[in-house]
């Protein structure tokens, strides 16, 4: 079975950690994100990932290649944003495409059950079944009602107005063909606010999962599911954390430095004596200097952190900056991307 994943949005949330790495493959728990999902795709029989690309499109194929684990990737660029079922029209007039499709939100982390949903799909003959999770804050995603027999009543995409429920929409999707031909071609469309809201009514279901499931959409949710995979909240196959529950890899050097709870350091990292590392996701080849505080932050890869230097919670430092000696980002502070790491 196939799968086409939208892999092509500017991941203009996550800046400046996406100038330069597309948000599909941005490391997450020291591995480019997607490979969390081709895995979850792979445990539920599908053999097959389109992935539909645009911005910074050929990091995605650099990192990802042509196989994963049994699974083929295949690749349809987009040469101007198509939106969400735009991307989805122009892998199916490049054609190979079978009767039934899977298609995700690439930024999604979850265990939800897609057979489940797959079975649910076929048992209520449905055109389009759209995977719901509940969550305590809807305002930045689309909100669906629906029935007791699972028939969508509406779809609300960030529409501003009070939730009439906490259900909303995960961004998996199982669609029969007559929905691809719903889509108008050479030009963006989306499915959230145009094509759902005319299928209500007309075999749009919704399957509730209660499975684990993040947007990985901005710093906040993108630390959040950094520690849920640390502390084992979301199964998967990462190598064992160490005692402070961190994921170091093996060629960094951290000698008399204090890292942890619950940080991530990637490849060929360096961390100075003295200096703590809180909860803190540094990315390949990052230098930090001695006597450093680091908390909650990510650190995008080739940053050098000069000695002392305290980064405080939720900033985000672009690839390639130099924070000098003793100075202070302050919690939430973006610092961009150097000029040539952008
Ligand atoms: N190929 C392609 N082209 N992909 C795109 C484009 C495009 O022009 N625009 C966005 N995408 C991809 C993004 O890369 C992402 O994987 C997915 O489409 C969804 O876009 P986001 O920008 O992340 O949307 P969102 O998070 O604000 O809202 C969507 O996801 C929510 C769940 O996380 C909507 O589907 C909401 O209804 C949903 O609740
Ligand atoms: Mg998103």
């Amino acid at each position: 079975m196939q799968a086409l994943v939208l892999a092509g949005g500017e991941g203009t949330r996550l800046r400046p950690l996406t100038s330069g790495v597309p948000k599909p493959v941005l490391p997450l728990a020291g591995r480019p994100f997607l490979i969390f999902v081709l895995d979850w795709l792979g445990r539920h029989g599908i053999d097959e990932v389109i992935l539909s690309c645009g911005f910074l499109g050929d990091g995605v194929a650099r990192v990802l290649g042509t196989e994963h684990r049994g699974i083929a990737l295949r690749y349809v660029n987009e040469d101007e944003p198509l939106g969400t079922a735009g991307p989805v029209k122009l892998a199916a007039l490049h054609g190979g495409l079978e009767d039934r499709l899977i298609v995700l939100n690439g930024d999604v982390l979850t265990d939800a059950d897609l057979t489940a949903e797959l079975d649910q799909h076929s048992r209520t003959g449905a055109v389009a079944t759209l995977a719901l999770t509940a969550v305590d804050d809807t305002s930045s995603y689309g909100v669906v009602p629906t029935d007791d027999d699972g028939r969508v009543e509406a779809f609300l995409e960030k529409s501003g107005a009070p939730a009439p429920t906490n259900r909303i929409n995960a961004g998996v999707y199982v669609l029969e063909r007559d929905v691809l031909d719903m889509i108008p071609d050479g030009r963006a469309v989306s499915f959230e606010r145009e094509i759902f809201p005319e299928l209500v009514g007309n075999g749009l279901y919704g399957y509730s999962d209660d499975g684990y499931w993040i947007d990985i959409g901005t710093p906040d949710r993108y630390l959040e599911a950094t520690w849920d995979l640390l502390a084992g909240v979301l199964g998967s196959d990462l190598p064992p954390r160490d005692e402070s529950g961190s994921l170091i890899a093996d060629s960094c050097i951290t000698s008399g430095a204090r890292i942890g709870p619950q940080a991530v350091l990637g490849p060929h990292c360096s961390v100075g004596a003295g200096a703590w590392l809180e909860r803190a996701v540094l990315h390949e080849r990052v230098i930090v200097g001695a006597d450093c505080h680091i908390t909650e932050s990510v650190l995008g890869a080739g940053v050098v952190v000069g000695h002392g230097a305290r980064i405080e919670a939720r900033a985000v430092v672009g690839s390639g900056a130099d924070i000098p000696a003793g100075a202070v980002v302050k919690a939430g502070s973006r610092v961009p991307a150097a000029a040539a790491a952008r």
